[in-house]
């Protein structure tokens, strides 16, 4: 099983905002598409319900979404009641990578659970006013690489650098 996480942040780390995203770019959505495309996506259940109606489920791919309301439902995805029952439900999962998607709360669970050995990270040199954020890590545990990065242009208001990180699964710090 292939643990990722994907996820955008500003110069403060932040992620969100009243349960909404901060910014508006394109580009960076097209790379968290075609990155998750074909692939599995485990979200918390404000993630899911920060996503407009119409654009959820996530097409093409397999939507996941984590909550402790045994009552909850959400058309179109899978639900789970824990992080590990999760985890454990796809752990013989050879073809399709899982991808944590946030929010904040399931970010932390992720990267605590020793599980995750890969991140794509999209750098967004700005600031905002987040209330949510992705949790520190020891960036030393990792190697990392840039793999692409997008200047300011019309329909970009701020430029940004995607970073892919890896390390071996397991590891317990
Ligand atoms: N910048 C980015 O890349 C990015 C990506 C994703 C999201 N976001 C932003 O992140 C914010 C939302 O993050 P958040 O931290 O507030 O919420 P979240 O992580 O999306 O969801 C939290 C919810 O997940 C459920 N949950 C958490 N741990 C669980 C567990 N171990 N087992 C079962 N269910 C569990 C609970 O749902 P119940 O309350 O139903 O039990 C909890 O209230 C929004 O602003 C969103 O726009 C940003």
């Amino acid at each position: 099983m292939n643990v990722a996480i994907i996820v955008a942040v500003d110069r403060d780390h932040g992620i969100g905002k009243d349960n909404d995203l901060m910014w508006h770019l394109p580009d960076d959505m097209k790379f968290f598409k075609e990155t998750t495309k074909g692939h599995i996506v485990v979200m918390g259940r404000k993630n899911w319900d920060s996503i407009p109606p119409r654009f959820r489920p996530f097409s093409d791919r397999e939507n996941v979404v984590l909550t402790r309301n045994t009552d909850f439902r959400a058309e179109g995805a899978i639900v789970y009641h824990s992080l590990q029952e999760c985890l454990l439900a796809y752990e013989k999962e050879e073809d399709r990578t899982v991808f944590i998607i946030g929010g904040g709360e399931i970010y932390k669970q992720a990267l605590d659970s020793g599980l995750v050995n890969e991140m794509y990270i999209t750098r967004i040199d700005a600031t905002f006013d987040a209330d949510t954020f992705f949790p520190e890590f020891d960036e030393n545990e990792w190697s990392v690489e840039v793999i692409g990065d997008h200047e300011i242009d019309d329909r970009h208001p701020h430029a940004f650098t995607f970073y892919r990180y890896t390390r071996p699964q397991c590891y317990c710090a």
